[in-house]
């Protein structure tokens, strides 16, 4: 059987523990091309992206050639799905030069799922339109241990366009899974109280349960995703929901800031914010390598036995 990491619902507690445990494990590789691994000597890893990426794309990259294996990248605005080629045919012919692992990033939820159907090479999901993005679920997760020790029990805000947000999908999964304590902040237009089904709070009011929270995570308006008139401007939304020094003050002294990225200065965070010590923004991507490395090992593993 070939394994395939889609999304985080399906890894359970057990199989996140096991692949953030990995990463700690091969971090020392992670950012030094020099304390390179021959794990997947051998291997292909194919980065099929449909959508713009920086961080996913080249972590992914730099993650498979780090464990020894070959990369090829694929570009959607410069392929033959431009000439009208279905997305199923791109990925099987890539995978018919001899891929073993295929990492998709597409604007359609369930892209990753139906490629995972068709191709014998495992499939990463490296996000989908706005249901997963189970990296980088991961990496926040593997943050926050790095950062506090732990997940259990610590106060986690999302905070933003939660409705569009596969990062929040997959963070409120993984914190969840870890025994995190997650609320959900923003407009009630991008925050419905429907996601209290999913095991978060939900709050409108961000001032009020800001001074509670161990970790917040901000995230971008997914412009590219909503339609216009959910908020009544992102000027509105950044004085009700970004966080700026104002709101740095109030928050714990060891409250930790994160972004998934792309920042957008000024409107999650302000630049102090966003360049201050206690952001993590940075040690996320820089974990992003080790993580994406203990996937890539995880999916063709003793278990996952790739295109074999
Ligand atoms: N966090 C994230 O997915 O960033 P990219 O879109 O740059 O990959």
């Amino acid at each position: 059987m070939k394994r395939d990491l889609l999304g985080l619902a399906e890894l359970g507690r057990d199989g996140i523990v096991a692949i953030l445990d990995l990463a700690r494990e091969l971090a020392p590789h992670a950012t030094e091309g020099r304390r390179k691994r021959v794990d997947l000597a051998g291997r292909t890893v194919a980065n099929l992206f449909f959508e713009a990426s920086t961080r996913t794309r080249i972590s992914f990259g730099l993650a498979a050639r780090r464990l020894g294996a070959d990369v090829i990248d694929y570009t959607a605005s410069a392929g033959s799905t431009q000439k009208g080629e279905t997305l199923v045919d791109t990925a099987r012919n890539i995978e018919a030069m001899g891929v073993d692992v295929v990492v998709c990033r597409h604007a359609y939820a369930g892209a990753p799922h139906l490629l995972a159907r068709r191709l014998r090479a495992s499939v990463v999901n490296a996000g989908d339109g706005a249901h997963e993005h189970p990296t980088q679920g991961l990496l926040d997760a593997y943050t926050v241990r790095e950062a506090l020790g732990r997940v259990e029990g610590v106060r986690i805000a999302l905070i933003g366009d939660i409705i569009h947000s596969r990062v929040a999908r997959s963070a409120l999964r993984v914190f969840r899974a870890l025994g995190g304590h997650v609320t959900l902040i923003g407009p009630p237009t991008l925050v419905p109280r429907t996601f209290e089904k999913l095991g978060a709070a939900v709050s409108w009011d961000l001032d009020e349960v800001l001074p509670e929270q161990d970790v917040v995570v901000a995230l971008r308006i997914q412009h590219e995703r909503q339609d216009a008139g959910l908020i009544p401007s992102v000027r509105e939304f950044a004085r009700l929901y970004g966080i700026d020094a104002r709101r740095l003050e109030r928050m714990k002294p060891s409250c930790a800031i994160m972004h998934p990225g792309p920042v957008m200065r000024g409107v999650e965070v302000t630049s102090d914010v966003a360049d201050s010590p206690r952001s993590l923004v940075l040690r996320q991507t820089t974990n992003g390598v080790a993580v994406r490395m203990a996937v890539l090992k995880w999916v063709l593993g003793p278990e996952g036995q790739g295109r074999g």
